[in-house]
């Protein structure tokens, strides 16, 4: 089976990047910039610096998506999504779901203005809320992340 280890590779290694990313511009970047810049500039040096990562974040969600997929088809995995016991497969496609609307629609579309103008008018008040949308992200994707590693050895992490 090794195309199923390679899908498992693929899929811990987009994982690791994306998550671990949204976890570097989180408890590193938003505070850095927040200790160095004055809230009038801090929307648009954070957006500057974060439009790479995005990019990014953009291959490793669809490389994570393809390859949970393949996993989950090739392990006809689909009735595991009727029992909560798989509460973690659900937190997979949830965070996964969450992140491609955000980087596919939300922030193309409309969002990315629409930060930028409420930072003209409210620069601390939208900084602030740009900072606990991306603690809530990394909390759902470690927690996530947790839950699937163990889940997927046997073990419910929430089930002592
Ligand atoms: C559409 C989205 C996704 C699907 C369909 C999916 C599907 C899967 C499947 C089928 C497995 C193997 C489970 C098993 O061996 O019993 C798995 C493992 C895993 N997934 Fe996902 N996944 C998705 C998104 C995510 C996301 C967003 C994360 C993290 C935030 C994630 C993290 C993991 C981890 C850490 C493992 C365990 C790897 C290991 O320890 O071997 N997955 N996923």
């Amino acid at each position: 089976m090794p195309d199923f280890a390679i899908a498992r590779a693929l899929h811990v290694l987009a994982v690791v990047l994306w998550i671990g990313g949204v976890g570097m511009v989180t408890t590193v970047l938003l505070p850095s910039i927040r200790r160095s810049y004055p809230p009038a500039r801090r929307f648009t040096v954070f957006h500057d610096l974060e439009a790479r990562f995005a990019r990014q974040a953009r291959v490793t969600t669809v490389l994570a998506g393809a390859s949970g997929f393949y996993m989950a088809w090739r392990m006809q995995a689909w009735d595991r999504f009727a029992s909560a016991d798989f509460w973690w497969m659900h937190a997979m496609v949830l965070t996964w779901c969450i992140f491609t609307l955000m980087l596919f629609v939300l922030e193309p579309l409309f969002l990315e203005r629409l930060l930028a103008r409420r930072a003209a008018a409210s620069p601390e008040a939208t900084y602030r809320l740009v900072e606990r949308l991306h603690w809530g992200l990394l909390t759902l994707g470690l927690v996530t992340v947790a839950g699937a590693v163990a889940g997927s050895h046997g073990v419910d992490l929430f089930a002592w």
